[in-house]
């Protein structure tokens, strides 16, 4: 079987989106493992009621990040698990952890990468004025906000729109997009090349 894993620090939406596709037979895999590094985070009851295997792991409990990462890979390695999936994620995972799992860790962004980086792309966008924003999904590299992408999705924001009528249609979207780009990936059909990521080619004989 196909296991993955999902990273969160907060909520949960995307996580219970996941839950749900995988449910509904639109992820052919299993969500084996959420690995949390806040004890307070909502994310945690959501995976407790969905009978999700449950790894909170602190910074605070470890003296060193490289520790602290080292408990996550430890956790990673006894579930057997092939994609890492960010789901607001509020941590910088160390290029060390990010080259042991090149390629098999994906993440979710609130805006249309390259542009709104960092923690408020979906206000970053609002407060701008831009006219439209998105959504994308990309491999994690060593920068934040950075990798190759795998997705994207476009919300047109009108005069209407409030920050919260935004954020709500961009949950929305991503709630789509993040379980295509997983089965994409343990489908097999995801190739990187540079900065590209193609559709991998059928096999010819
Ligand atoms: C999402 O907007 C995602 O794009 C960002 O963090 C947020 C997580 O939301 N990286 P949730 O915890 O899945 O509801």
């Amino acid at each position: 079987m196909n296991n993955f894993a999902v990273f969160a620090s907060g909520r949960g939406s995307n996580f219970s989106a996941i839950i749900k596709a995988a449910k509904k037979g639109k992820i052919k895999g299993n969500l084996a493992l959420l690995v949390c590094d806040n004890q307070e985070a909502g994310v945690i009851s959501r995976a407790r009621r969905a009978g999700v295997k449950v790894a909170v792991v602190l910074r605070k409990d470890f003296a060193s990040k490289t520790d602290f990462e080292n408990r996550i890979i430890q956790k990673l390695k006894e579930n057997n698990i092939k994609l890492i999936v960010l789901a607001g994620f509020m941590r910088l995972l160390s290029p060390e952890f990010v080259r042991l799992y090149a390629g098999q860790i994906i993440n979710i962004h609130p805006s249309l990468l390259p542009a709104f980086k960092g923690e408020q792309g979906i206000r970053d966008a609002f407060e701008y004025g831009a006219k439209i924003t998105g959504v994308t999904v990309h491999f994690v590299d060593e920068k934040m906000d950075h990798g190759p992408i795998i997705i994207q999705g476009a919300v047109k924001i009108k005069e209407t729109d409030t920050l919260e009528s935004l954020e709500a249609k961009i949950h929305k979207l991503e709630h789509k997009l993040y379980p295509q780009a997983i089965e994409l990936f343990l489908d097999g059909k995801l190739e990187i090349s540079g900065r590209k990521v193609c559709p991998r080619k059928p096999v010819t004989r």
